[in-house]
């Protein structure tokens, strides 16, 4: 049998453009030579503690074990996995109740009168509780399942959007938000004839909180803001925003994506109208993500998709709807995946999420301030202080090197997974004057030492593209 580390190290391939970018990539090409992984072996400590050093064990050091897909070693360096912010990993309890709802009660929701079926429909009912429960939505009616966090937004463009914006009507953004709050808001703006106007950034490089307030006015009617920025790990004050944005009748999304998994949220008390998130990015599986919206105002609103589940009753020439949230559930679900979040959710509400949270903001500082100590690495974002949250993740980059090659020679040399790219952040990247940034990004399941290892490796890195060869 092959072991998981053999098959994934199989399966890995290096995209023909490696070498083109960064000094010393020629040498990279057609034959990357493995640097001494002297600093990747001192330190592969990271398996689970014994009982007696429990007690000083991290949240990190607890938990991996729930992560089977960590334990594995690429041609001797243990896997450091630095992308949560793209997606998280899962943890066996997820796979297990998505193997059990294959295996013993697989059937469509609130169809069949079979055992099969109410079986199906209670567990997929009970996953909408407890996404609600999780974050305090005041009643489960509020929970729309959706494919994920984009599909919500395009839900609120489109359904919203369509019917409530006209010419002259202003939509409020920031240039620090993710592709999938953008783009969704552009294409109601080119049908209705509303207005983008963008929030740029202060000096210190986030979001311009005042520039924001100030742009408010009766022409707004909804602003779109991220709770935690993707990119900059910076953390937007939602409860004003919402407070200036009632004052004058604007609505409030709040892309979520980036707080829901990492931190306690309360739909209640941050008072917005919709808030979205992922369940990939909170321990859940793919294909399944949700929207809150109040609940008079999912009653306002028009239908997204039409189809099955969505309708009260079907006429030769018009239909009725049912009540939200089932008016914006169209077809078959990802009924699976929508109980494997519901795992997800009990899985870190038994962590607890302020307990997360903080180990998330220790991770967060070490993370800083080991990356900051590296020559020329700029980071992108606030400094963490006690009075500015930064998530567990830092974009950056290295003077005079590509963060492609950076990522690649990280992962090949090292076994560290970060990302590079515009992050699907086009515009911050832009108004930061840079095309992409390297991007580590941490959740509860990583560790201090798995951060040594990324520096250690990071500093490889750098003095392999920009030695002579
Ligand atoms: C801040 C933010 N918003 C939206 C998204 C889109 O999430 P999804 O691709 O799951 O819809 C992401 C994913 O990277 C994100 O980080």
């Amino acid at each position: 049998m092959v072991s998981a580390a053999a098959a994934a190290s199989s399966l890995r391939c290096f995209p023909p453009s490696l070498g083109n970018r960064g000094p010393g990539a020629a040498t990279a090409r057609g034959g990357l030579v493995r640097l001494s992984s002297r600093r990747a072996r001192s330190t592969a400590g990271v398996a689970a503690p014994s009982r007696e050093a429990e007690s000083a064990a991290s949240l990190g050091d607890l938990t991996r074990v729930d992560f089977p897909i960590l334990d594995q070693e690429f041609d001797g360096s243990k896997l450091v996995y630095f992308d949560n912010g793209a997606t998280s990993q899962k943890p066996s309890c997820v796979m297990k109740t998505l193997d059990e709802y294959y295996r013993f009660y697989n059937s469509n929701v609130h169809r069949g009168i079979h055992v099969l079926s109410a079986k199906a429909t209670d567990a997929y009912e009970s996953a909408r509780t407890k996404v609600a429960n999780f974050v305090n939505a005041a009643n489960s009616r509020e929970i729309v399942f959706t494919r994920n966090a984009t599909e919500a937004i395009n839900l609120v463009a489109y359904s919203w959007g369509m019917s409530n914006l006209k010419q002259g009507d202003e939509i409020v953004l920031t240039i620090a938000e993710h592709h999938s709050a953008i783009v969704p808001w552009q294409f109601v703006s080119q049908k209705t004839g509303a207005t983008l106007k963008y929030v740029g950034l202060t000096k210190e490089g986030f979001p311009d909180i005042e520039q924001l307030k100030g742009l408010l006015s009766n022409k707004t009617k909804i602003v779109v803001v991220h709770h935690v920025s993707n990119v900059l790990g910076s953390m937007l004050p939602i409860e004003d925003i919402v407070t200036w944005s009632n004052r004058i009748g604007a609505k409030v999304l709040v892309d979520a994506c980036q707080s829901v998994p990492h931190m306690p949220v309360d739909v209640q008390r941050l008072g917005a109208d919709f808030l979205v998130a992922s369940s990939h990015k909170m321990c859940g599986p793919t294909g399944v993500g949700f929207l809150h919206g109040k609940f008079d105002l999912l009653s306002s609103m028009e239908p997204f998709l039409g189809g099955g589940e969505m309708i009260a009753d079907v006429f030769q020439d018009k239909s009725t709807y049912a009540e939200p949230p089932s008016r914006f559930e169209a077809g078959t679900p990802a009924i699976g995946e929508a109980i494997g979040l519901g795992t997800a959710i009990d899985y870190l509400s038994q962590i607890g999420m302020q307990k997360i949270h903080e180990y998330e903001n220790e991770l967060a500082t070490y993370l800083y301030e080991s990356l900051i100590a590296v020559p020329n690495v700029r980071i992108y974002g606030p400094a963490p202080c006690q009075t500015v949250h930064r998530a567990p993740l830092c974009s950056f980059n290295v003077e005079n090197v590509h963060p492609t090659d950076i990522a690649e020679i990280l992962d090949f040399q090292h076994g560290v997974a970060i990302r590079s790219g515009h992050h699907c952040a086009q515009i911050l990247h832009r108004t930061l004057g840079i095309n992409a940034s390297a991007r580590a990004s941490l959740h509860f399941y990583n560790t201090k030492e798995e951060v040594d290892v990324f520096v250690d490796a990071l500093k490889d890195t750098i003095d392999f593209l920009t030695s002579e060869h």
